[in-house]
């Protein structure tokens, strides 16, 4: 049993996120998405844990380091990093979801890492200790604040001075088949929306335009900003068979949203359009699908 996380003054995390510039965030993670995130943990891990690995080893981590894990979820990077750090170090998992913290700190006490913690917290808003830690990390964690420049402010005054960055985002949805192809197949039986979606907003895709990425880090104080694009074969659904699989796509992501309210027979017809569109893509060990990100990296001065 995880206690309601509070502030200092006794305050309701959760309640305060819901009510502040994340609110919508705050909703759509505290709420089914959250839930499925936790009910899908292993498959989504074992999908992206190659590229978080890929993200860690450009961090240049040393044992006895202080990390951030920001948008930690549901802590697998939060012990991967604890693991690199060692016991002399020490890393903070914050995130907005309760469920997926719940299910982070199960996982950090089944496996007995002593050197982890977690917060419920928005990272844009969040009052950190200043000025204490080395690295501020993120596994797709970042691109859901709805002012990036503020939140990452922000989340600098957490670094000390000539402390780390590094993250990863994924790039435009073209590039990264795996999760458009199904927001297609479903988007293709839903009414379009009235005006098109800005590309900006909140969500998996907000960080595809690398020199937007790289202004708000700027504009955020930070320096040595550099973006790698990184264009790697996903094994899509962790190698589950192909069914497994298709039913995983539309849960996850835009899909899932958009499929959140669907009746049983039009969730069928989107399922099969799936099974069609990704049957290409299919493996000896699985579905293996193109995937493309940015792997950020920048420099708290001093
Ligand atoms: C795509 S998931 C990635 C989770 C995890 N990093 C992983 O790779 O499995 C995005 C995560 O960011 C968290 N998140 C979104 N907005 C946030 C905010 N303002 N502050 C803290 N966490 C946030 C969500 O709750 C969610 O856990």
């Amino acid at each position: 049993m995880v206690p309601v996380a509070t502030d200092q003054r006794g305050i309701d995390m959760t309640q305060r996120a819901e009510d502040g510039p994340n609110a919508q965030q705050a909703e759509y993670w505290n709420d089914v998405s959250g839930r499925r995130w936790v009910e899908m943990g292993d498959v989504i891990d074992a999908q992206i844990a190659p590229l978080g690995r890929t993200a860690m080893e450009r961090a240049g981590i040393e044992p006895g380091e202080r990390i951030v894990d920001v948008g930690c979820g549901c802590g697998q990077t939060t012990l991967e990093l604890a693991a690199r750090v060692g016991e002399k170090g020490r890393v903070l998992g914050l995130d907005i979801s309760q469920p997926m913290l719940e299910s982070a700190r199960d996982r950090a006490a089944r496996e007995g890492t002593k050197q982890v913690s977690f917060e419920q917290a928005d990272a844009q808003t969040h009052e950190f200790e200043a000025g204490t830690f080395d690295l501020l990390f993120s596994r797709f964690g970042v691109m859901f604040f709805s002012s990036p420049a503020e939140a990452f402010a922000n989340l600098r005054s957490a670094l000390r001075p000539g402390g780390r960055l590094t993250f990863i985002a994924w790039q435009e949805p073209n590039k990264n088949p795996w999760m458009i192809l199904p927001a297609m197949a479903a988007f293709k039986h839903l009414p379009a929306p009235e005006s098109p979606p800005d590309p900006t907003a909140p969500g998996p895709f907000a960080f595809a335009d690398p020199e937007r990425v790289e202004g708000i880090l700027r504009e955020a104080g930070f320096q040595d900003v550099g973006l790698e694009a990184l264009e790697r074969d996903l094994l899509v659904g962790g190698g589950r068979p192909l069914d497994e699989t298709v039913e995983f796509l539309a849960q996850l992501g835009p899909a899932g949203a958009a499929l959140r309210e669907a009746s049983p027979e039009l969730r069928q017809t989107v399922m099969r359009e799936i099974h069609d569109a990704i049957t290409s893509y299919q493996v000896d060990d699985g579905i293996r699908m193109p995937s493309a990100t940015w792997i950020a990296s920048a420099r708290n001065p001093g």
